[in-house]
């Protein structure tokens, strides 16, 4: 009995023993451990590759990390190294073997890590990606219209973040059209949030803005901090319906065009859903030429953060600073050239009028002291030319009468 119930406890211990192996091995895998290779500065789990500050990591050896990126790898996050160009697949391997796609990857982070090409096939092997943050990079977008690359194979792609990730163009701007091709052509059919903040992006024209079109489920739009002076909307039909913030503050806005106000009113009408307009920020001209946006902020049903804007500069400076809705129709003038130039001008001409007159009346005065006193006068002379005998007088012809001008005359 005793040997007996010793075998039942032993054999208990044992299968404990084992259980409790079974779960520290679990964890341990679970668990975080350097990878293998050169990596020292990667992370890798199951689920996870996180490297920061890598600088072993280049592009063209990112296969060594492939090595460490399990099947079930869910999170990719790799900040800090220098990939400079992202190959075709970059991640995985589908071409020829369609089983080392990375099905379970949802989230990819490489920001701040000198990306200057991005092969247009990069992304092929990641079909599930949901967020894809490609933010601080120095993409050339501007550089070689043949390596542009394009962003495709993203149809379950949510989130993408292209804050600051463009190098600047050779005059430090980007024609936002360099950038348009990228989503001409687009899968991304479920596109929520395209953050394209910071990228020194001139010119959003009525085609590109169309090109948005094609991100059918786009609900956040982020040009925050660029350099857009007149922004289009797209003209397309159909177009932005899911739409529930557009964010244009801090641009080089100086008025709306009369298309783009019909547009955003044409979205917050069709779609339903709009909830923000942001355009803070931006360097509003309040004189004549702001009219047009005056009154569309007066009655836009559209929600434009209206309280916001505030005028950069303004006839003679007055309304500097001051909330463009807070104006009055009238303070929108445009006179500053014109007007300037006529105080000016009217200002000397007051001036010389002024003097000419106070100079004719002077004259005048002498003239007529010298016609009622011409005896008196003629004494002085008579007088003065006997003391002084032979002398002839020479009297000045501003007292003379104006027939008389001119001639010297003795007296
Ligand atoms: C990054 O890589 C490129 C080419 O691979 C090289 O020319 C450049 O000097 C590298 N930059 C840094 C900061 O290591
Ligand atoms: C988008 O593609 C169409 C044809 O596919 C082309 O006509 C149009 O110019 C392209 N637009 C841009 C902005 O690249
Ligand atoms: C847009 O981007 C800017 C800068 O990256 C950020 O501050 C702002 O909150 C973003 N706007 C929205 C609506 O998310």
């Amino acid at each position: 009995m005793a040997s007996v119930s010793g075998f039942t406890f032993s054999k208990t211990w044992m299968l404990s023993v084992i259980y409790l192996l079974c779960i520290w091995l679990t964890s341990v895998r679970l668990e975080s451990f350097t990878c293998k290779g050169h990596f020292d500065k990667c992370l890798c789990s199951t689920t996870t590759v996180e490297c920061h500050g890598e600088t072993q990591l280049k592009g063209d050896n990112i296969i060594d990390l492939y090595k460490d990126i399990s099947d079930e790898c869910e999170r990719i996050v790799i900040t800090g190294s220098n990939l400079t160009e992202m190959q075709p697949n970059f991640f995985g391997s589908c071409a020829g073997a369609p089983d080392l796609i990375l099905k379970k990857l949802t989230y990819v982070d490489l920001s701040h890590n000198n990306i200057r090409r991005v092969n247009r096939k990069a992304f092929h092997c990641v079909p599930n990606l949901d967020t894809l943050i490609m933010s601080d990079n120095q993409w050339q977008i501007d550089k070689h219209d043949n390596e542009i690359g394009y962003f495709s194979k993203f149809p379950y792609l949510k989130h993408l973040d292209l804050r600051n990730s463009f190098e600047d163009g050779t005059d430090g701007s980007i024609y936002f059209y360099k950038l348009a091709h990228i989503f001409n052509d687009t899968d991304m059919f479920e596109l929520e949030t395209l953050d394209l903040s910071y990228n020194e992006f001139i010119v959003l024209s009525e085609d590109s803005a169309n090109t948005l079109c094609e991100l059918t489920n786009i609900k956040t739009l982020n040009f925050s901090h660029n350099l857009f002076n007149e922004p289009a909307m797209p003209t397309k039909s159909d177009c932005f319906h899911a739409l529930e913030t557009l964010d244009l503050s801090y641009n080089s806005i100086q008025y709306l065009t009369p298309e783009f106000m019909k547009e955003v009113d044409d979205v917050h009408k069709l779609n339903g859903k709009l909830k923000n307009v942001f355009m803070h920020e931006n360097p509003f001209e309040c004189d004549c030429g702001l009219q047009g946006t005056w009154q569309w902020l007066k009655d836009t049903k559209a929600p434009v953060n209206k309280e916001q804007l505030l005028c950069a500069s303004s006839y003679q400076s007055m309304y500097n600073g001051k909330r463009v809705i807070d104006l009055e129709l009238g303070d929108l003038v445009c006179q500053k050239a014109v007007v300037q130039s006529n105080i000016q001008s009217s200002v000397e001409v007051e001036v010389v009028l002024v003097v000419t007159i106070m100079l004719l009346v002077l004259v005048m005065s002498i003239i007529a002291f010298a016609f009622v006193h011409r005896d008196k006068l003629g004494l002085v002379a008579r007088r003065w030319q006997n003391k002084n005998p032979g002398r002839e007088v020479l009297v000045p012809y501003t007292i003379l009468l104006p027939s008389e001008k001119g001639k010297d005359i003795t007296i």
